[in-house]
């Protein structure tokens, strides 16, 4: 090589290890020596554990080089109000129209070539929420209900069976999930291929935090194969035999068919999107909320009793061969549930919220204090870092069923530096891109819950405990590190009636 290369590519090497320099007014720099990845491995390690050293270190407001990204992390939660409402220079559909059709394989739609379509894509989002939440939460307790009786309750037989916990939550919630929102098929209840779809799901879903960094798809093995056969299940051939769809994906086809320029393929991926919006958070969340219920035998048992007091009130009778129907009212009476689930919520997610800085511009933090930002950079706040701040929560590491309660009432007071918070518990996300489903994924959580802790007797075995793999933090509810065995039996007429005992024998 000859020496003017040398020096070339020394200059290159050193223009690219020393990246950009930290202009006045601009917040801390955290670049790390790796080109390109910058601080992206300490991240992906632990990004709890490093945001709060570099939070000691530098303040709560520092910019980090990560993967090719200046990211600029707010860590005090009473600064999150001031981000939150700034919808003019930070916006999140630029991140998620260039993240989102990568990942789950359809053009941007942001395109030229369907105009109007994100704008009717975000309206369709109403149609989870009021009025229609009562009809999606009707449908899938009865989608629930189906398969409960067809797989776990046909045994008349109360002896004790063994389960894998993360394996159950995730079958159930996947196929009465996908046939609330999708529909029937033209013979029978029941789509055949359900377990292998859900098994390619699952392959697929190993691969999202991969996907989603836009890892080149030729590297990740058969993921595109196996996105194809997932996506090629929502032909709309296939759909529209199907019956009983949720309005939302309705609307969803119907505004897909406005557009010729939109191919059948891309049609079937933006389905088989919001399939993994609908099922990728939720059956996580499911299987914690269990996980740490049946870790608590007294958490289980007050849960249990309010489920079966409500019921009561109602005039409904338990016993294992009549149906459970809950109300939408009845659910929202529930809770201690309500409280336990947004517990676990607390314990187990980690997602990120995103903004990219549309110029640059100066950012208000609080009364006192602004930080500049530059066009391209991103603002993410990290929720975790207050769910699992001593100051806000006591003892933030410990599962407290009845944390989110207070005289019978929902609490809503927590503090930081003694002023309350506007944001303290946040797995949905904030401000105008919070999730459209959450009233749905709280409902459907409900409802699993409700069928489980009524029918059966459960029992974990308590050699057996996992932890939260942070592999996937920043994009959302955490999952475990492995599965764990749990045994079930169902509940006799005699249980139902008794006051409550403990699980274990
Ligand atoms: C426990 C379960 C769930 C969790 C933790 C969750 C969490 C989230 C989060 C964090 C976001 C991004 C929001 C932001 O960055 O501001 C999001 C977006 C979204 N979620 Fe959920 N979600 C859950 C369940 C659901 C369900 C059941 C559905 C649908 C039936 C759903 C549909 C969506 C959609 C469509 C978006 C994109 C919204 C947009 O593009 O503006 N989610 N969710």
């Amino acid at each position: 090589m000859s020496p003017l290369l040398l020096v070339l590519l020394g200059l290159l090497v050193l223009v690219l290890l020393r990246g950009r320099t930290r202009r006045v007014g601009e917040p801390p720099l955290i670049t790390g020596w790796i080109p390109y990845l910058g601080k992206a491995l300490e991240f992906r390690k632990d990004a709890h554990a490093f945001l709060e050293e570099q939070r000691r270190r530098h303040g709560d407001v520092f910019t980090v080089y990560i993967k090719g990204n200046y990211m600029t992390f707010i860590m005090n939660p009473l600064m999150y109000p001031n981000i939150i409402k700034h919808g003019r220079q930070l916006d999140f559909h630029k991140f998620t129209n260039v993240v989102a059709p990568y990942t789950f394989g359809y053009p941007p739609v942001d395109d030229v070539r369907f105009p109007g379509l994100g704008d009717k894509i975000s309206s369709s989002f109403h149609l989870l929420q009021g009025s229609n939440l009562t009809l999606l939460t009707e449908s899938m307790m009865a989608n629930l209900m189906a398969v409960f009786r067809q797989d776990y309750l046909n045994e008349a037989s109360d002896h004790w069976r063994t389960g894998l916990a993360y394996d159950f939550c995730t079958s159930v919630m996947f196929e009465a999930t996908f046939l609330t929102m999708y529909g029937r098929p033209p013979s029978g209840w029941r789509h055949p291929g359900m377990g292998p779809m859900k098994d390619d799901f699952l392959r697929f879903d190993t691969m999202f935090p991969l996907l989603i960094a836009q890892t080149p798809l030729w590297l990740l093995g058969n993921t595109e194969a196996t996105r194809l056969k997932l996506i090629n299940h929502f032909l709309p051939q296939k759909m529209s035999q199907w019956s009983n769809r949720s309005k939302f994906i309705q609307q969803r086809a119907e505004t897909f068919d406005q557009y010729d320029t939109l191919k059948d393929m891309d049609k079937a991926a933006h389905h088989f999107a919001i399939l993994w919006a609908a099922v990728g958070n939720t059956a996580p969340a499911t299987f914690w909320s269990m996980y740490y219920l049946m870790s608590h035998p007294e958490a289980l048992q007050t849960v249990r009793q309010e489920i079966q007091d409500v019921l009561n009130q109602s005039g409904v009778q338990i016993c294992c061969d009549r149906d459970i129907v809950l109300s939408r009212d009845q659910l929202d009476r529930l809770l201690y549930l309500e409280s336990a689930i947004n517990e676990s919520l607390r314990l187990s997610t980690a997602s990120m919220n995103i903004r990219v800085v549309e110029e640059d511009f100066h950012l208000r933090l609080d009364s006192e204090r602004s930080v500049a930002v530059r066009k391209g950079d991103i603002i993410a706040l990290y929720p975790q870092s207050v769910h699992m701040d001593p100051e806000v929560y006591e003892d933030p590491q410990s599962f407290r069923f009845d944390r989110f309660l207070v005289d019978g009432r929902e609490r809503t007071d927590f503090y930081k530096d003694g002023q309350r918070l506007k944001f303290y518990l946040m797995p949905f996300g904030s401000g105008s891109t919070m999730c459209p489903g959450r009233h749905f994924a709280i409902n459907e959580i409900k409802q699993f819950l409700c069928l489980l802790l009524v029918y059966f007797d459960l029992d974990l075995d308590h050699q057996q405990r996992t932890t939260l793999d942070c592999s996937r933090a920043g994009l959302g509810i955490l999952q475990p590190t492995k599965d764990v065995h749990f045994r079930y039996r169902l509940r006799t007429a005699t249980d139902h009636h008794s006051p409550p005992q403990t699980t274990t024998d």
